[in-house]
């Protein structure tokens, strides 16, 4: 049995329960698609020139596609890679021998593509769990299983999104002007994003919010994504260059900051994309409030704090261009951590679809892990 877009229902009011053609996906926002049993990633890549959308039949292509940023945010990595093991189990041979042994290897190629972003793993081990599951009752079930799985993966993340947002809003007054690093909105997750999210659903509740969005070097996903995010939300923004925040703070010209994360320890440290501790660091010697918005498929409790958090490094060529072209010259030793760790101690709240752990630490990370999920 083919499943489509279609089955993203599960809530009628739910924003993703629309058919594949229907043109309100444009207001979901969402990085992905399913399309005939084939994974269609927005390129984010070619972003904000291009809106190039790319299909991929395979877990090697989708993995290829991980580790290249054509998808990138670590919910909507987690989303892919789901979709991923749902599309190449199309190819499946169907002896329980054959079948363990190409889902083994697509795991292994998805596990393999980013090493950072818990929603990874945490989807991985989901489809992983699920395999298990019907593997016994041959090809066609384990196929339809594992779509199954993945589009409530990511029906359960735009709702988890909604649900972060509707918590978050409560803490940004009106008139807000708001400090973001990076792109943890739509393009991040499955839609609606968990810090844009957090500014979507304030400005839904008719707050006024200006947000300051950070351009993010190396590859500058708060210029090309966040800034064309919320343009086309029509959600005002400027655009700053990184090394402009603690001037900005110190001038009294921001209110808050919220970001996103893509690891959040046991303990409550946090890691997101690199630059996000020298943010925390500066908010907290300014005195303003620093808020992370993630879904608790982000936190990873068997990482006890942020010093055992594997930290990407990528290639260095992300640093010496930009656009292809030369910026260092040829040659320059170069580091490339494309994430940092932010203490707990510097994060006022963390904002997950349960509510708000503030501050957040080993104790009230538990407690919202107990806690029951808000409705959106
Ligand atoms: O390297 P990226 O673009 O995948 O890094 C993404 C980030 O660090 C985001 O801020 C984070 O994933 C939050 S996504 C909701």
């Amino acid at each position: 049995m083919a499943l489509n877009n279609d089955d993203l229902r599960g809530d009628a009011a739910h924003p993703a329960a629309l058919p594949p053609t229907d043109p309100r996906w444009e207001e979901v926002l969402s990085p992905l698609r399913w399309s005939e049993g084939r994974v269609v990633l927005l390129d984010q890549r070619a972003l904000p020139s291009e809106e190039l959308w790319r299909s991929y039949g395979s877990e090697a292509e989708v993995a290829e596609a991980i580790r290249s940023l054509v998808v990138r945010g670590a919910p909507a990595i987690g989303c892919a890679a789901a979709l991923a093991l749902a599309a190449g189990a199309r190819a499946y041979p169907s002896d329980e021998s054959g079948l363990r042994r190409a889902f083994a290897g697509g795991l292994a190629l998805l596990r393999a593509s980013r090493p950072t972003a818990v929603n990874l793993f945490w989807a991985l081990e989901r489809q992983a769990r699920v395999f298990e599951l019907h593997v016994a009752k041959g090809v066609e079930a384990v196929r339809d299983a594992l779509e199954r799985e993945a589009l409530a993966i990511w029906r359960e993340d735009i709702a988890a999104c909604r649900a972060i947002g509707q918590h978050g809003a409560a803490l940004l007054p009106d008139g807000a002007r708001v400090l973001t690093h990076c792109n943890a909105g739509a393009l991040a997750t499955g839609g609606y994003g968990t810090a844009l999210g957090v500014i979507r659903a304030a400005v839904a509740a008719g707050k006024r919010i200006q947000v300051y969005a950070d351009e993010t070097r190396p590859v500058l996903q708060g210029a090309r994504l966040t800034a064309w995010e919320l343009q086309r939300s029509g959600i005002p923004v400027t655009l700053i260059c990184d090394n402009m925040a603690g001037h900005l703070m110190q001038r009294g010209a921001i209110d808050c900051c919220i970001v996103g994360a893509d690891r959040v320890a046991r303990n409550g440290d946090v890691a997101n994309k690199i630059g996000t501790y020298m943010v925390a660091v500066l908010a907290r010697r300014h005195g303003l409030p620093f808020y992370v918005a993630a879904p608790r498929s982000t936190i990873d409790l068997a990482t006890p704090s942020g010093a055992t958090i594997p930290i990407e490094e990528r290639d260095a060529t992300e640093v010496t261009q930009l656009s292809g072209q030369l910026v260092a010259p040829i040659g320059v030793a170069v580091r490339n951590p494309a994430f940092d760790v932010t203490p707990a101690e510097l994060v006022t709240a963390l904002i997950t679809e349960a509510g708000v752990a503030a501050p957040p630490s080993e104790a009230t990370i538990a407690q919202n892990l107990n806690d029951t999920p808000r409705r959106p």
